[in-house]
Order: structure tokens, then sequence, then C-alpha cells
């Protein structure tokens, strides 16, 4: 997500704040900007791409003040432009502010302060901060953060200044990650401790609706409602490559362990108070949507997985019919497309040249395209008619882990908000899979616990021939994914495939100890499973079964090992299955001597045909 830095001290700011963003560069981000406060005055420097576009922009101003504040952004809401790059300022550019998170309720807040004269700038919804604290500023730029904040809902980690207050920053934070720390002659304010280690080693974590005044001979903190408080202590002892993994060993065992937080980010904001969906960047009127008679799923890889998964959603909770392609397949066949043909393309990069083309080509066939996408502002954002962005932050490892998961997520919305614009559901039943969309979060931090006993198993397969997974139901795309993130990070060979399906050819592979990976949560095809999980353990399989909590007896009956992942909606039941996947996929991996964050042949984001 974003990178925020702020700098207190005795000499002038800008080049601890330029250090500081090039530290959090690892991020990613699509743009940059400084506000340094000098005198009485507030200077803002944005600038849309790299810090070397900002730096070459910065060389034509004189900011040589010692306070400030410094950003790079990645877009959630308003593309990635100059006017969307932080920092955001108030209507009389005398209140400057840097935001990481999302505020959930920002279209209310930006309507009422237009209402009330306020002009904005920018799309984001951050600046409506900005005029939220304007609208309380008499003077004293802290009661004035605490009386915005505490009219906001959403996640936040900001960093304020106001002319009238030289040598102040104030910073407060909900959900989105807060440090602070102190050095000889400056104090500062970051996202994440990376920033920080030039400077110090010794930082707080500030918590939860706790407020920092930041001044250059120390930081206060006290609770949202003025009260004393204290934030975490910690010594940082990375060096400057782990701390960008906070601590991890690679980035994507970092993006795994994230996914509790990407998951709940793809589900902020999107459910109002009266149980109805709210998929604002939609953009698609609702009369296109009832009028839609078919649809068509597009993507690849990971994002084609996560389309499979939401083809039985869609289908069963619309009664729309769904074809799900491969986007390098679909243009090429001639598929029947009208303008009552929904396609969904789905991609975390937004740039898969397949999948863009295929958007493309749907669009002249005058079908109606949404994207689900991760990077905002994207070529196949821009390209489709409506887009619905997974908010799972940025992914660096080249194996998708936290952005499928938030396209499962991000499209069992989707499905659930279609059902509600074409009236085919009921609302308590819409209610009730939205609550248990709400659990995943905790559940997968739940299941994050089985890595030791994911290693061992690791162990045991790690030098096998090959590897079979299975699953029926929904479970055979995660069987599918399952099998392709142990392909692409630990070169062994591996397959996906309906379990039905294993009597029909496959099963001729399996002979004594060919490993076999079986999705045996609980749903309507479940004793199904069973039965085909009996069939390969006949023929010597060394089975490895993933099973709802409280069936690990009987599935052991069956097979050699058993995981067990919490029980929750069938249809939910992808994103919690893939967690423990993806990290057997790391851990076959490591043991192999695998480099797992960038595996040989493959690219992150695939722009050729
Ligand atoms: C697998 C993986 C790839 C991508 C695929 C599509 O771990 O990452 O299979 O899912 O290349 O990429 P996007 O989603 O960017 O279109």
């Amino acid at each position: 997500m974003c990178g925020i830095i702020g700098v207190v001290g005795d000499e002038p700011a800008l080049p601890a704040i330029l250090d500081g963003l090039r530290r959090v560069e690892y991020r990613g981000y699509d743009s940059a900007g400084v506000a340094v406060l000098d005198g009485a005055r507030i200077d803002v420097v944005r600038k849309a791409g790299k810090l070397d576009a900002l730096e070459k922009e910065l060389a034509s101003h004189a900011l040589d003040g010692h306070t400030g504040i410094g950003h790079t952004r990645w877009a959630t809401h308003g593309g990635p432009t100059d006017q969307n790059a932080h920092p955001h300022t108030d209507c009389t550019g005398n209140i400057a502010l840097i935001h990481n998170g999302i505020i959930e309720n920002y279209l209310e807040l930006r309507e009422r302060l237009e209402r009330d004269g306020h002009q904005f700038a920018s799309e984001t919804d951050t600046e409506t901060l900005a005029h939220l604290i304007e609208s309380h500023f008499s003077g004293d730029l802290t009661a004035a953060v605490r009386a915005a904040l505490s009219e906001v809902e959403g996640a936040f980690s900001v960093g304020v200044i106001a002319a009238e207050q030289p040598g102040l920053i104030v910073a407060a934070k909900r959900t989105s990650p807060l440090i602070v720390g102190k050095s000889d002659g400056a104090t500062f304010l970051a996202s994440d401790p990376t920033a920080l280690i030039a400077h110090t080693r010794d930082m707080v974590h500030v918590l939860d609706d706790q407020v920092v005044e930041i001044r250059k001979d120390g930081f206060t903190i006290t609770t949202l409602a003025g009260e004393p408080a204290e934030g975490n202590p910690i010594h940082v002892d990375w060096d400057t490559q782990a701390a960008e993994k906070a601590g991890y060993d690679t980035f994507m065992l970092k993006e795994i362990y994230e996914q509790p937080d990407a998951v709940a980010d793809a589900l902020r904001g999107r459910s109002l108070p009266n149980d109805m969906l709210a998929l604002d960047e939609l953009r698609l009127a609702e009369e296109d949507i009832r009028s839609v008679d078919k649809v068509f799923v597009v993507a690849c890889g990971s994002a084609f997985h996560a389309g499979l998964v939401a083809k039985y959603a869609i289908e069963h909770w619309t009664r729309l019919p769904v074809e799900i392609e491969i986007a390098s397949e679909f243009r090429y066949r001639d598929p029947v497309l009208d303008r009552d043909t929904l396609v969904i393309a789905v991609s975390q990069s937004g740039e898969t040249i397949d999948t863009l083309e295929a958007v493309k080509y749907a669009r002249e066939q005058s079908a109606k395209v949404m994207a689900v996408v991760n990077v905002v502002g994207s070529s196949i954002a821009r390209e489709a008619d409506a887009v619905l962005y997974t908010h799972a932050g940025p992914e660096i490892a080249v194996a998708s882990t936290k952005a499928f998961l938030a396209q499962v997520v991000g499209l069992k919305l989707l499905a659930l908000y279609l059902a509600q614009v074409r009236g085919v559901m009921w609302p308590q039943d819409r209610r009730r899979i939205v609550e248990d969309l709400h659990k995943l979060p905790a559940m997968i931090a739940q299941v994050l616990k089985l890595r030791p006993q994911v290693r061992e198993l690791a162990e045991h397969i790690a030098n096998s021939p090959t590897v079979l997974f299975m699953g029926r139901h929904v479970g055979y795309p995660v069987a599918l994914e399952g099998a392709l993130k142990l392909k692409e990070i630990s070169y062994l060979h591996a397959e996906g495939l309906a379990a039905g399906e294993m009597k029909h050819g496959p099963i001729a592979l399996v002979e004594d100890g060919v490993p076999v990976v079986a999705v045996a949560t609980q749903c309507h095809v479940y004793q199904k499973v069973l039965s085909n999980i009996q069939e390969v353990k006949a023929r010597g399989a060394y089975v490895i079964a993933i099973c709802s909590v409280g069936d690990g007896e009987e599935v052991a009956r069956h097979a050699d090992r058993v995981l067990e992942v919490p029980r929750i909606h069938e249809l939910l039941v992808p994103a919690l299955v893939a967690v423990p996947l993806q990290l057997l996929a790391y851990e076959v991996a490591t043991i192999r001597g695998r480099d797992v964050d960038q595996p040989r042949n493959l690219a992150k984001s695939v722009t050729v045909e």
C-alpha cells in the first residue's frame, strides 16, 4: 500500500523525506509527493510516476523548511495522476495531509463538504480528510484532526501539517500501520520501519485510534479522545532488505501472511448498514445489469482460477449462465457475444495483454465489460466499461497469493451484487453470506497457523516426481491453483484435476507413494470426494486431505495426512483452502532451494501474447 513519511528537525526536511520514500519504494507505487512547511507557507510538489519524476520536478523548487511530509501512492480511489497524488490540501492550501488506507464514508463526507462550499481538486478519498480537518480548524491542528477523525469510517494512518503551526506534524492511526521514531535532532513518522532505519532502530508502533504530536524534540501520544497513551516500542535489528520484507524471508511469504488484511481491504466499505452492497466503482447502470442474459469470465493463470470459483457463485446466486475462458483463447474462437453479454475480466496487474485484448475484443462485439483488477488506473481498468478494484495492495512476488484471495472475495461481492440488482436472491441469504465473508480474515489468520504441519508434509513430498491435486465443485479450481503454485515456484511437476475425472484417465498416474492432495471440505459433494480419495488410496497414493474442522477423524480413515480449515459457506471455502496450498508450494520450493520470489522464466506482468 502507500508509503508515508514525515520529519520535523534541525535540518531541512526534504532530503530525509526523499530518502525515506526511496526506502519504501519496494512497496510499489504509482505517484509520489511532498509538502514542506517553511515559515508560514506550505509548498506541495506531486508527480505521477516514480520518484525520479518527482525529483526532477523538485529541481525547480526551493523547499528548505524543517517540517515536511512525503508519500508514495498506490492508487485506490482515482487513477495515478498528478492531481490524485498526495499530499492533499484544504481549500486554502494551509493544511496538507498524507494518508495510507481507505476512507469508507468519503462519498457521504465529500457531498456534505461540497454543499458547505469546499472545492475539491482530486478524485481521492484522502482529499475529503483535508477539507474535513479544515472545517474543524480554528488554530489548533491536533483538535481539528481529532474532531475530523471521529467522523471517519475506514482505515487510515495520516500525517498532517498546518501553516499556522510550524514545527508540528499531527499523525493518527486506525488499522493502517504508523510508526514514530526519534534521532538526534529530528523526529519522524513512517508507514513502516524501513523508512526510518537510517535514523533510528528504536521505534514505536502507534496503536489504533491514537493521535501523535510530532515535534523536533520528540513525540506525544494520546488517544483520539485526548487521554495520555502509549504505543508499542520496538527495536529493529533487521538489515534493510529484511526490513522491506517486514522480517519475512521472501516477499511471497510476507504476502501470504498479509492475506487476512488483503481480504479485509477487499471487503472494506462495500456493505451498507441496510444490508445492500454498494460497489460504487462499477459505473454500470442497473438497467444494463438487469438486461444481461449471459456472462463470460476471461482471465489467465491464477486469475483464471479465481474466475472459475466465481462461475459457481454467479450461476448459483444469479441463475445467469456463465462461461469461463482462458483469455488467450477467447478472441480466437469466435465466441457468441452481444449487447446483453457481460464479460468479466479478472487481472491483478490490469496489464496482462491476453486479458486486455480479450476486453477490447468483447467491447468491439458490443458486450459490456467489467474488470476486476488490483492495480488502479491500469490498462484493463481503463478499457473496461466498469471496474471493481480488489484492493489487495501491491504484490511483489511473481506468484500470486494475496491478489488471488482478493480476487476470489471481490468476485463473490460482484456475484452478490448482480443477484441484488437483478432481485433474484433473498436479502437474508445475501446478508448471511456477507457475514461469512467478513469472518474470512480471522479464519485465514487461523489457517496460517498450519504452517509447521505443512512444512512436514513438504519435506515428505519435495522429491516426488509429480504431485496430483484434486477436488470437486469449488474444490476443483482450488486444486488447479494448488498445482499451479507448486509448479511455478518449485519446478516440480503437478496437475490439478476434477476428482470425478480421475477414473477417466489420470488415475493411471497413481502408483505407490504418489502424493495426491485432495480438497475434502464440507459441501454437497463431500461424500463423493471421500470415495475419490479411497480410489486413489487403493492404488497406493499418499493422500493429503484438506477438510473442515470436525471431519478430521472421518477423513483420516482414508487419507494419510489431514489438515483442517474452519467451516464456512461452501462457496467461500476456496479462500481458506488456497492458503495451505500456497504454504505447501512455498515450503517445497524453499526445500528445493528455489528463488521463490522470482521463479525462472516467469514475469509478474505478462505483456506479450
Ligand atoms: C500465478 C500468477 C499468474 C497470473 C497471470 C495473470 O501465480 O501469478 O498465473 O495470475 O499471469 O496475471 P494478472 O492477474 O496480472 O492478469
